[in-house]
């Protein structure tokens, strides 16, 4: 008599005692992530299972055996090839989770759910040596497994707006969230620079909302048809992935004004963006016609995506039409509300009670607790976790993404796989509450098109997947770190193009005997790298493009202005993108310097030699180069070895107004024979544009600013005045703004020599 249902899938297993002609068994493999919650190997290492027979690993493969595995679990369906896996159907069982016991007979995985069954093949699957993606024969070790997640929602939010991602792209998305035990895929389909779900009712957010004409003239867009969004939807539903949609409201709607400019308060014709930030025009809240197209849209939505959720965004939203909107004022009044962001929360409630009319429940990132929150809505915290804090105290539930530990879009270098893997999703005080319902892994793709965003969301996923299913007490980074090192022959054997887990390659500047020079050391920071070195001066003709020699065992001098870029190979294999320095050799470097202002703790740029160290700031603001201050001004001087040529002063700034940093409001370059007689001018930001500036006009980037000079000096200095509180369209209006500069560079005939 059976109680239970079982079914034989594939190849038949035989224990080790019973075959006289085993061929070589290959090592098999512990190195299971997410870490199970109890593992009881049996150590009896002759008593190991032996796999036979070819097993083809693919992708796809995996599915269709789960698939079978659990689809055939119907009355009197076993059948006598022998015992190899079964899957049985047992009641008790968390939602998610499964027990798997490997003994004489074969491997026993029992579950109530498909969910739980499904996890734990993934998990025999991981048993398996990580080179075994081919042929067997494999042993398995005996023992048992007893497993369930830690948290219910296990996310990645893969924004596919900023750039569109294609179809198959997103579904070997959803596989590799799945082998990770990841269950929820958060697909971002509407933004300023592209609305990418059709609706069928408004046939313009596509035809004209999916695309924008970017900087260059070039065109970038793309859309999922309704067809695929339901492939895509039925592909995640068998490996057991959610997704749950995002329709971004009422900010971040700058693709769809482009396509019904009625939307807006101001109804004014605008286009698609191609450059980031948040945009002051957002739906309009005043006009019922905003709602009537929303719903019409979330209509379609919630019948494409069967999600318990739906995700409207709520992040990001600037009051300053609604402020001047005769028509949002008259919401103000007729509804009885305060001010703009009692406005926003009426909006998102209006929402929220027409999701809750279709039986979903509404998640909206923490800016929506401003104003007061909707009821029943899950807030998820990416402002820190303070929003989740607050969201539990009201009785809501969170889901925590903190820009600290989750932003999978800032590089390696603010956020690697150690701090990844110590993110703690419940903060203290909250534990239990049974109010934290998981976390996410956010990829937002401002710069990651889609050949780049593997190199972001892996390997730091992988740490996430453990952080949100293994229980706290197990997490151990040093164990989980070895257990990563066999998990990078998986990775590379299911192609994915994985990034660095922490800055592989350090720098040290120093002074160089040279004039005008500096010295360079490079060093390998994780083991196993090398690879190509070159410099790419750039040069005052054209850049020139030099191979440097066994540059990480000596040190080398560089004169100049330009790029040290590294091509690394971690044990043969090319891993993301060049690791970049930007350096400057010149007359300024090392030498004595005074400066003007104390900088921030938060960016420290380098300290008190920061500003003459030979090193530049990159494009990532993060990157320890650059120094800045809030609400106050800079200023540097230098003093040279002796009277000297100059040529041209320059220094750099960054500019990202929506992080409120802002170019100063004027700058002047001076310079001295003395020390005590100055010459030089200042110059406003309004006269940059014929002094070489603004190499780039995006909201976010590297300005470089430089003056020709022509004089004899000994001493140079940089003075940058504060631009004042961010202005009165900003969303932090009022508020100090900040100055980030790197290097004043003294370009000086010396150098040249
Ligand atoms: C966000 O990163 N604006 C949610
Ligand atoms: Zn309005």
């Amino acid at each position: 008599m059976r109680d239970f249902l079982m079914r034989t899938v594939f190849f038949a297993a035989v224990a080790a005692a019973t075959s006289c002609s085993v061929p070589k068994v290959q090592p098999i493999s512990r190195a299971i992530i997410p870490e199970p919650r109890s593992i009881a190997w049996s150590g009896q290492e002759e008593s190991q299972l032996i796999w036979q027979g070819a097993w083809m690993w693919s992708i796809d493969e995996l599915w269709s055996i789960h698939q079978s595995a659990w689809d055939d679990w119907l009355p009197g369906d076993s059948d006598d090839r022998g015992l190899a896996i079964s899957v049985q159907h047992a009641a008790g069982y968390d939602p998610e989770g499964y027990s798997l016991e490997v003994n004489a007979d074969g491997v026993i995985i029992k579950a109530t759910t498909a969910a739980g069954a499904f996890h734990g093949l993934t998990t025999l699957r991981w048993m398996l040596p990580p080179d075994s993606e081919n042929f067997g024969p494999w042993s398995l070790p005996m023992g048992s497994i007893s497993d369930s997640p830690r948290f219910e929602h296990r996310g990645l939010l893969l924004d596919c707006c900023r750039h569109f991602m294609e179809p198959d792209y997103v579904k070997r998305t959803i596989d590799l969230l799945a082998l990770h035990k990841m269950n929820i895929l958060h697909w971002h389909l509407s933004e300023d620079q592209g609305w990418r779900i059709e609706i069928r009712a408004y046939p313009e957010l596509t035809s004209t909302g999916a695309w924008r004409t970017e900087a260059d003239g070039s065109r970038h867009g793309g859309f999922y048809t309704q067809e695929q969004i339901k492939d895509i939807v039925a592909y995640a539903a068998d490996r057991h992935v959610t997704i749950i949609p995002e329709i971004e409201l009422p900010g971040h709607s700058r693709a769809a004004i482009a396509a019904y400019p009625w939307l807006s308060c101001t109804g004014d014709s605008l286009e698609v963006p191609h450059d980031w930030g948040v945009f002051k025009d957002i739906y309009c809240a005043g006009e019922d016609s905003t709602f009537r197209f929303l719903e019409q849209v979330l209509l379609e939505v919630v019948e494409l995506f069967p999600s318990e959720y739906i995700h409207i965004g709520g992040d990001e939203a600037p009051k300053v039409r609604w402020e001047s909107c005769s028509k949002c004022q008259r919401r103000i009044q007729t509804e009885g509300l305060h001010d703009e962001h009692e406005l926003q929360s009426w909006f998102i409630s209006k929402i929220g009670a027409f999701l809750a009319k279709h039986d979903r429940k509404l998640i909206g990132w923490d800016e929506i607790l401003e104003g007061g929150l909707p009821e029943g809505a899950t807030v998820q915290s990416w402002r820190g976790m303070q929003g989740g804090r607050d969201a539990v105290a009201m009785g809501h539930n969170a889901i925590m993404s903190p820009t600290s530990h989750c932003y999978f879009d800032y590089p390696v270098e603010s956020i690697d796989l150690e701090l990844v893997y110590s993110f703690e999703p419940e903060p203290d005080g909250l534990e239990g509450s049974g109010r934290i319902l998981g976390g996410e892994c956010n990829m937002w793709t401002e710069r990651a098109p889609q050949d780049r965003v593997d190199s972001k969301v892996f390997p730091r996923m992988v740490a996430m997947s453990e952080v949100l299913w293994s229980s706290k007490s197990q997490r151990n980074w040093g164990d989980f770190r070895e257990r990563m090192e066999q998990h990078y022959t998986r990775l590379d054997a299911w192609n994915v193009d994985y990034g660095w887990e922490a800055i592989p390659v350090g720098i040290a500047c120093t002074p160089s005997a040279t004039p005008g020079k500096i010295n360079v050391q490079l060093a390998q920071v994780i083991a196993g790298i090398d690879g190509e070195v070159k410099w790419v001066r750039h040069g005052i003709e054209q850049d020139a493009e030099q191979i440097l020699d066994r540059p990480f065992e000596q040190s080398f001098e560089l004169a100049g202005e330009g790029e040290l870029t590294v091509d690394l190979r971690r044990n043969g294999i090319a891993i993301g993108q060049p690791w970049r320095f930007p350096l400057a050799g010149h007359a300024g470097v090392f030498k004595p310097l005074e400066l003007g202002h104390e900088w921030s703790t938060n960016y420290p740029g380098g300290g008190q030699q920061g500003l003459a160290d030979g090193r530049l700031g990159s494009s990532d603001f993060r990157d320890g180069c650059w120094q800045a201050t809030q609400g106050k001004d800079m200023s540097v001087s230098i003093a040279l070895d002796a009277v000297q040529q100059v040529d041209s002063l320059s220094v750099q700034f960054y500019l990202y107004q929506d992080a409120w940093i802002f170019v100063p409001d004027s700058v002047c370059f001076q310079w001295s024979l003395d020390g005590q007689n100055w010459q030089g001018n200042w110059v406003f930001q309004t006269n940059w544009r014929g002094v070489e500036a603004f190499e780039s006009e995006d909201t976010q980037g590297v300005v470089r600013l430089a003056v020709p000079i022509h004089e004899r000096a000994k001493f140079v200095r940089f003075t940058a005045l504060n631009p004042g509180p961010c202005p009165d369209w900003h969303d932090a209006s009022g508020l100090d703004s900040w100055l980030f500069l790197d290097e004043l560079v003294v370009h000086s005939p010396v150098q040249y020599e």
